[in-house]
C-alpha cells in the first residue's frame, strides 16, 4: 500500500486555524513541544500528522505544511463535548492525576470517546504505507492502536502517554478499564514518562487481564493460552528543544525586555515566578496560599518581592476549571487587598498565554521559579527555566510529584506542595540562596537539560520502537470486557 512511512496520531494537529473575514481559512504553526520535537524526523521520513483542527466542524482536506502532510480530523461540537472536555478532560485528566479532582463518569462519553478514537484510527490506517511505523499520542486516543491494528496487523504502532498513568486501585475505578488496557496493548511500544507510570501500567494488565507480565514485557495470551504478540512498556522521559531555548534567551532583545520586566515591577530584590495553564493539578492554590502566609509572617515583604502568575487560559468549558479559575482570582484578590500598597502589588496575576520569547525574558528575570504541581506527568515549564539560564542563576522550586522531579533531583529545591509549611519554608530558602549555591545546582541542571533534549527523547523512542521483532501476523487475542 502506497502511504506514508511515519504517522503520527495525536489529539492536536500541529498548527491553529483561523477563520477570516470572508470565511476563509488560514493556519499557522502552533509552537507546541511535540511538533519540534517530531518536525526533524517527519520530514526525513515522509512524515503524516493526523489530529483534530481545534475547531467544530471544521472540514479540511489534508495538505501539505511545515515539511509533513497535515491530515485534519472534523469533530463536531457534540463530540468535542462528549470525547474531549467529557471524557478525555472531565474523565481521564483527573482520574490519571490522583484524582485532585473528582472523575466524571457518563456512558455517553465514553461512546463517543471509541466513535472518536475509531476515527483517528481510520484516518491512520488510511495514510500509513505498507510496515510503516505509528506512533500515537496521550490520553485522548488510548484506544487507537487496538483499533488500528484490527485494520492493518502489518504496522508497527507505538503509544506514548504524556500525563502520569495512575496506580491500579485508582484507574480500577473507571468503568472501562479494561477496553483501555485493551486499546494500549495494540501497540508494540507502550512509553511513559517514568518508570513509576510504566509499572503502573503493568500492574493494571497483571490485575484486569489474563496476559502474562514478565519486567516490562506483556506476552499476549488467548482464551486457550496460547502465545501472541510481545508489547514492552517503558520510560521516555520528554524533554525540549533547549538548545534552542538556550540560544532563543541569549538574544540581547530577550535579555532587554527581561531588565524592563524587572524595572516595570518596580526593581524587586526578589521575583518569584510562576507559569502554568490555569489547571487543578497545577497546585496554583496552594502556591499563592503558601506565599500569602509568608508575607503575613513577615518573612518576605511586598516592597522587597514579588510573584508574578502566568496562568494560561485552559479547557474554559470544563466545570472544574471554571472552579479553579474562580478560587484562584478570589485568593489573588484577597492577598493583594490585604498586603498590596500602592505601587507594589503582592501577586501579579496574568491571564493569557504569551510567545515563547515573552516567557523567556519573563524566566530570565525571574530569580525564584515555582513549579508546585499536585501531579504531573513531565512539567516543562521547570525544563525551559533552567534551559533559558545560562547565567547559572536562579532557583527552580520543584514539586516532588512532577516526572521532572524524578530527572532533575539533586539540583531543584524539591518539596511536596500540600506541606503549606514545608513549602513557605521552601519558598524562603529560595529567595535568601546565596550565588554561589545558586551556580552549583543550575550547572547541574543545565547539564542534564541540555543534554538530554527532545530530539534524543523521539530518537530514543522510535529506536527501540523499530528493535522490536514484528510478530507474524496472526488473529489477536484479546482480553473480554
Ligand atoms: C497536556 C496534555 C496534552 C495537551 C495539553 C494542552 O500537556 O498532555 O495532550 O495537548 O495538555 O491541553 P489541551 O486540552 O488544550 O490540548
Amino acid at each position: 500500500k502506497d502511504g506514508y512511512d511515519l504517522v503520527v496520531v495525536a489529539n492536536r494537529l500541529p498548527v491553529d486555524f483561523s477563520v477570516g473575514l470572508d470565511g476563509s481559512l488560514s493556519w499557522q504553526r502552533s509552537p507546541g513541544g511535540l511538533v519540534t520535537a517530531l518536525e526533524p524526523v517527519m520530514q526525513n521520513a515522509d512524515g503524516a500528522w493526523i489530529g483534530w483542527s481545534g475547531a467544530p466542524d471544521l472540514k479540511h482536506e489534508p495538505f501539505d505544511a511545515e515539511g509533513m502532510r497535515l491530515v485534519p480530523v472534523t469533530l463536531s461540537a457534540t463530540e468535542i463535548e462528549r470525547y474531549y472536555e467529557g471524557f478525555s478532560n472531565d474523565t481521564l485528566w483527573p482520574l490519571y492525576h490522583d484524582v485532585i479532582a473528582p472523575p466524571t463518569y457518563h456512558r455517553q462519553w465514553w461512546d463517543a470517546y471509541r466513535r472518536v478514537n475509531q476515527r483517528f484510527a481510520d484516518a491512520a490506517a488510511e495514510q500509513a504505507a505498507d510496515g510503516a511505523v505509528v506512533w500515537v499520542h496521550d490520553y485522548q486516543l488510548q484506544l487507537v492502536p487496538r483499533l488500528l491494528r484490527d485494520l492493518r496487523p502489518d504496522l508497527r504502532i507505538g503509544f506514548f502517554d504524556h500525563i502520569p498513568f495512575p496506580p491500579v486501585e485508582l484507574f480500577g475505578q473507571l468503568p472501562w478499564r479494561r477496553q483501555i488496557i485493551d486499546g494500549l496493548l495494540g501497540a508494540d511500544l507502550v512509553g511513559f514518562q517514568r518508570n513509576g507510570d510504566a509499572a503502573n501500567f503493568v500492574r493494571a494488565v497483571r490485575r484486569l487481564t489474563d496476559h502474562a507480565t514478565r519486567g516490562p514485557i506483556i506476552t499476549m495470551l488467548d482464551s486457550e493460552g496460547r502465545q501472541g504478540r510481545h508489547v514492552r512498556a517503558g520510560a521516555f522521559p520528554i524533554s525540549i528543544d533547549s538548545a534552542s531555548f538556550d540560544e532563543l534567551a541569549r538574544r540581547p532583545e530577550v535579555q532587554s525586555r527581561a531588565k524592563e520586566i524587572r524595572a516595570d515591577l518596580g526593581e524587586p530584590e526578589i521575583l518569584m515566578l510562576g507559569v502554568d495553564r490555569l489547571d487543578y493539578t497545577k497546585g496554583i492554590r496552594h502556591r499563592i496560599k503558601a506565599y500569602g502566609e509568608i508575607l503575613e509572617d513577615g518573612r518576605l515583604d511586598v516592597e522587597h518581592a514579588t510573584l508574578v502568575q502566568i496562568a494560561s487560559p485552559s479547557r474554559e468549558n470544563v466545570g472544574a476549571y471554571q472552579e479553579l479559575r474562580e478560587h484562584v482570582e478570589i485568593l489573588v484578590g484577597r492577598i493583594n487587598g490585604e498586603f498590596g500598597e500602592l505601587g507594589h502589588s503582592a501577586i501579579h496575576y496574568l491571564h493569557h498565554s504569551y510567545p515563547q520569547e515573552e516567557m523567556a525574558a519573563l524566566y530570565l528575570a525571574a530569580d525564584v521559579m515555582l513549579v508546585t504541581s499536585l501531579r504531573d506527568g513531565m512539567n516543562l515549564v521547570a525544563k525551559e527555566y533552567i534551559a533559558a539560564r545560562s547565567d547559572d542563576r536562579g532557583v527552580l522550586v520543584l514539586s516532588e510529584f512532577t516526572g521532572a522531579a524524578d530527572e532533575l533531583a539533586p539540583g531543584p529545591l524539591l518539596v511536596n506542595p500540600h506541606d503549606i509549611d514545608g513549602l513557605k519554608d521552601i519558598i524562603v530558602a529560595a529567595a535568601t540562596m546565596d550565588p554561589r549555591e545558586q551556580r552549583r545546582r543550575m550547572r547541574r541542571l543545565r547539564r542534564k537539560v541540555l543534554a538530554d533534549d527532545v530530539a534524543k527523547w523521539s530518537a530514543g523512542f522510535l529506536s527501540v520502537l523499530g528493535s522490536i521483532p514484528v510478530h507474524p501476523v496472526t488473529a489477536e487475542p484479546r482480553s473480554a470486557d
